[in-house]
């Protein structure tokens, strides 16, 4: 588990895929009783109770400079139990983590979860963002596998800004006869379609400076996150919101 004191960061990780999650938190502090911190609190519990049943909820609670504003995305093959046990991980942990920040960020596998002291509702979070990769080289030409991999991810970017949920997967030939490759592109829902695509492509980007020929590799941002791999790993069944 880690925790980062970034207000915003280009950070690089290596690391084969496990549970981990990321914070990163936001610089500004508040005190012990501030009206700051209930509101706070009313707010992850109401994005508790609101996610689950779609995948996503946004709120903002509070007046003046006491107003706080968050979101929690479950990916989108997950189900309402596992997204409720992941916000609520989420919501919990950030709170034991960042106990006086006026904003953060936390990542897991299944969901992420945001809030800030401002509306940043509908804007690309361009600040904070990570990579995650899986060390291993591919076996065939890197140059092709890359192309491949960009191919399926940009198919899934338009595919993903063009439905209500913001969220796209699928597969892709490898370029290597019978071999697949497996994508996701997913958007926060309280950006509009066009920033949702403008964000994807933003995160396929970033693919050469992280994920080079690798087997696996993740773009995390806080508005967006594409992902790719050589074997499946979504959940069979899609719920359709
Ligand atoms: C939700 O998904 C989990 C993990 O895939 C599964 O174990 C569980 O049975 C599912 N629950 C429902 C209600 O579908
Ligand atoms: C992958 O390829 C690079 C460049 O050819 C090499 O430096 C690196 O050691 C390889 N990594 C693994 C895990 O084989």
């Amino acid at each position: 588990m880690f925790c980062f004191f970034l207000a915003s960061a280009d950070f690089w990780f290596v690391s084969f895929y496990s549970n981990f999650h990321w914070a990163y938190l936001f610089s500004n502090f508040f005190t012990s009783n501030d009206p700051y911190e209930s509101n706070l609190k009313k707010l992850l519990s109401v994005l508790y109770y609101k996610t689950p049943p779609q995948g996503f909820a946004l709120a903002s609670l509070g007046k003046y400079q006491y107003q706080t504003h968050g979101l929690a995305l479950c990916r989108g093959d997950v189900n309402a139990t596992e997204c409720m046990t992941c916000v609520n991980e989420a919501s919990n942990e950030i709170h034991k983590r960042c106990p006086y920040n006026e904003g953060a960020i936390i990542w897991y596998d299944n969901c992420l979860l945001k809030y800030m002291n401002k509306d940043f509702f509908g804007q690309i979070d361009n600040e904070n963002k990570f990579y995650m990769l899986n060390v291993r080289n591919v076996s065939i030409n890197p140059k092709v596998f890359n192309q491949k991999a960009r191919d399926l991810l940009s198919r899934l970017s338009k595919e993903a800004s063009g439905t209500p949920k913001l969220y796209a997967v699928g597969e892709g030939e490898m370029g290597d006869q019978s071999k697949k490759l497996y994508g996701l592109a997913q958007c926060t829902r309280d950006l509009s379609s066009t920033n949702c695509f403008k964000c994807l492509e933003g995160a396929i980007d970033e693919l050469p400076r992280c994920c080079d020929g690798k087997e696996g590799g993740r773009v995390v941002g806080g508005s967006c996150n594409i992902r790719y791999e050589i074997y499946p790993f979504v959940n069979k069944l899609i719920i359709s919101y």
